[in-house]
């Protein structure tokens, strides 16, 4: 239990933190660990065991951050029992497809030392541009997930950076919604069209780079609202996504970061800051779009 092994009614309740319940009933932590590129230059176990102490029980990998290995040792090296972490991982998009995603989806298991995933994703939709059978590289791979769902290897099943367009398509083919979507998420950038249609169907938004991997941070408006609440810019981002019912997937490796980056149970934004940050003008995508993936 979080509370026996790290002591501290604080760490305890960010162990608690409310729960996101998903369309399947599985319930999520209201903030997830981003590990994208936590191992470019750096000790990524360590950085997953920091965020694992910090109190981080959501975490976040795919087999295109090359970093499952690690994050897999991390999670054995901390001695948290395994059930009480909710691990995501994502198909490649070199793996897309009903049998190859399959093959992926044993190898993922095998990096991370594990039996199952709570959680399992498409990392990308099928580029249009590149593949006119795009609807039906992402049926086939989602056919893929359905059956792993079916089988109970992973928990809950979804995609990531799909738009409004993709998600139509796809809802014409498949047995099962997608219970997640997880998208490029910060004040700034909100991606509205795609956010409305999943609330209307009950699909949960995941947020990568909840911070607009810093852009956002000196922000005047922010940084205005930040003051008021005696809080930073960083935590006014990821409590705005929570209230939003948005999971943040905010990732640092800096453990002092990583602990307030999720201690934001603490107040709350009124409606009138919300719809402010809400209006705040577009900064555009900070990292990738569906429309120019290369890879
Ligand atoms: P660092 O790892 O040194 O903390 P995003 O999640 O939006 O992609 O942003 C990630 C970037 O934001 C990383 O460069 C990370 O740097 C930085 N970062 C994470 N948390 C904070 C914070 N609380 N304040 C400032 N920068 C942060």
């Amino acid at each position: 239990m979080g509370n026996i092994l790290f002591g501290g009614n604080k760490i305890f309740r960010l162990w608690k933190m409310e729960n996101v319940i998903l369309a399947n009933g599985i319930g999520l932590p209201a903030v997830g660990f981003g590990s994208y590129k936590v191992s470019e230059g750096q000790d990524g176990t360590r950085v997953v065991k920091d965020a694992l102490l910090a109190g981080y029980r959501l975490i976040d990998t795919a087999a295109m951050y090359k970093n499952e290995e690690q994050v897999g040792k991390a999670i054995k090296e901390s001695v948290i029992p395994r059930n009480e972490i909710l691990l995501t991982s994502k198909v490649a998009n070199t793996d897309r497809g009903y049998d190859s995603t399959l093959r992926a989806f044993d190898e993922s298991l095998r990096r991370l030392g594990t039996d199952y995933l709570d959680l399992y994703l498409i990392h990308w939709p099928a580029d249009k541009a590149r593949e006119k059978d795009w609807r039906n590289v992402n049926a086939e791979t989602w056919r893929a997930l359905e059956r792993l769902l079916k089988e109970g290897r992973a928990r809950a099943i979804g995609v990531s950076n799909f738009m409004k367009e993709h998600l139509v398509a796809l809802s014409e083919t498949a047995d099962i919604l997608p219970m997640v979507n997880q998208i490029e998420f910060h004040p700034g950038w909100m991606q509205r069209e795609v956010y409305n249609w999943c609330v209307g169907y009950g699909i949960v938004i995941e947020g990568w780079s909840p911070l607009g991997r810093t852009r956002v941070l000196n922000d005047p408006l922010l940084i205005r609202i930040a003051e008021r609440y005696s809080k930073s810019v960083a935590q006014i981002c990821l409590r705005w996504a929570v209230q939003l019912g948005v999971i943040p997937l905010p990732k640092s490796v800096n453990p002092e970061r990583m602990k307030s980056n999720i201690d934001i149970f603490d107040f709350t934004l009124s409606e009138e800051d919300m719809k402010l940050i809400e209006s705040m003008p577009a900064t555009g995508e900070s990292g990738l779009s569906p429309d120019n993936i290369t890879f």
